[in-house]
């Protein structure tokens, strides 16, 4: 123990939530709450010890998204955590400032669950971000922003069996942070974002009204090299951005809104434009341009296809007990991941890898734009998209790849890979 560890508990319980404002509550699932879960602040370089409590009544898995941690404590389906059990993880942080989550991954119930409320932030703060300057007042310029959509029946029950469907559990309210209706009060001129698309099927495609653009400063896993104006921001499941938005040629009393096809995600209200910042940065990182090693190099290639309960990898379905694929640490690894094009079973895949951060090299033969050249560990496959992504082990153990549509990974779009 030395006085950079931090610890945290982190508790798996079940509880009432009030959705509807003094309306029937509704039982749900959350981290150390009723819904959702706190966010876990870390700091690169620091020791991080998690005691994962499970106080549900069936079991679950504390899965990292994101992190580069050993397979052990990465908790997929493979460490499940037994009702009223406890299992403790250490890990170092050994990625850049970024923001990231955690979920349940049990074998068959991880659809189930995070539906019901589990899922959290973890903020991965380091030296350079500290310094850069950007809004990171947390709930006053810098937000979290957990995007999620859900059904509530005549009961306010959600109801996950009725609502399941194979290929889209959607749901007809947009929440924010497990709130209906959500708003922030804007009281700076520069307001940042972090985005997590954490629904179960639903992808988004984010823009603002009034015309105005985003800035795009971050993507999964890092900061962007420079901040990038954008005017649509696509997120599927378990993807994460962190974008700013600059209201100053907005008038005080507006409102501005993020929006989604045609619904509200989010409403800013502008009370106030206190300069909080002179200007953005133009520089975030200096990460270099890819370049990918060409000796050594492990080539995987993984096929995503079908839809409902026939999506496959490779044209298999997820086995526990099958290694899919045997790789080394810190080797160089360069993976082909192609979305097959079929008569009749087009379906957006989004592709997630556990324990890295990958970069992309290229998307159908072309690099990747600038809003897409950070660290990533979640990409979004179009049908008949074929994307090459960079990427070493760091750790060892076994990790999972699959679809974040979480009913496609339960149907069995999932393998692992075997780091040794
Ligand atoms: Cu966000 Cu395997 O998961
Ligand atoms: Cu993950
Ligand atoms: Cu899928």
């Amino acid at each position: 123990q030395t006085k950079h560890d931090v610890y945290y508990t982190v508790i798996a319980q079940k509880g009432k939530t009030d959705f509807h404002d003094g309306g029937k509550l509704t039982k749900t699932l959350g981290y150390n709450g009723s819904y959702l879960g706190p966010v876990l602040n870390l700091k690169r370089g620091q020791t991080v010890h998690i005691k994962e409590v499970n106080h549900l009544d069936e079991k679950t898995t504390f899965h990292w998204h994101g992190a580069i941690i050993s397979g052990k404590a990465d908790g997929g389906p493979h460490e499940p955590v037994k009702p009223g059990k406890t299992k403790k993880i250490s890990f170092k942080v050994r990625q850049p400032a970024a923001t990231l989550w955690f979920h349940p991954h049990p074998s068959g119930t991880t659809g189930k669950q995070v539906y019901k409320g589990l899922a959290g932030l973890i903020y991965i703060h380091d030296r350079k971000s500290k310094c850069l300057s950007l809004p990171d007042n947390y709930g006053v310029d810098d937000f979290p922003v957990v995007v999620q959509d859900r059904t509530f029946d005549k009961n306010n029950q959600l109801n996950y069996k009725k609502d399941y469907n194979a290929d889209r559990t959607l749901g007809k309210n947009l929440m924010v942070n497990g709130t209906l209706n959500p708003y922030i009060n804007v009281t700076t001129r520069y307001v940042r974002l972090r985005l997590l698309n954490g629904s179960n099927t639903r992808n988004y495609n984010f823009y603002l009204n009034h015309h105005q653009k985003m800035i795009k400063i971050a993507g999964d896993g890092s900061f962007l090299a420079k901040p990038v104006k954008i005017k649509k921001l696509q997120l599927s499941p378990g993807e994460r951005a962190e974008v700013i938005v600059d209201t100053h040629k907005l008038n005080v009393g507006s409102n501005l809104q993020l929006k989604t096809g045609g619904m509200k995600a989010l409403t800013m209200k502008l009370n106030q434009q206190r300069d909080n910042l002179t200007s953005l940065p133009d520089k975030l990182s200096d990460r270099k341009a890819l370049k990918v090693p060409k000796k050594n190099v492990n080539h995987e290639k993984l096929v995503l296809s079908g839809m409902s309960n026939m999506v496959r990898i490779n044209g298999k379905k997820y086995n526990p007990d099958r290694i899919d694929i045997h790789a080394k640490r810190n080797q160089q690894q360069i993976w082909t991941i192609e979305n097959k094009k079929e008569m009749m079973m087009n379906m957006i895949h989004p592709f997630h890898l556990h324990g890295v951060q990958f970069r992309i090299i290229s998307i159908n033969g072309k690099k990747p734009s600038k809003s897409q050249r950070g660290f990533l560990d979640t990409i979004t496959l179009n049908p008949g998209d074929k994307y090459k992504i960079s990427f070493r082990f760091e750790e060892k153990g076994l990790y999972m790849y699959h679809c974040h549509n979480l009913e496609h990974e339960e149907n069995g779009m999932m393998g692992q890979v075997l780091v040794e």
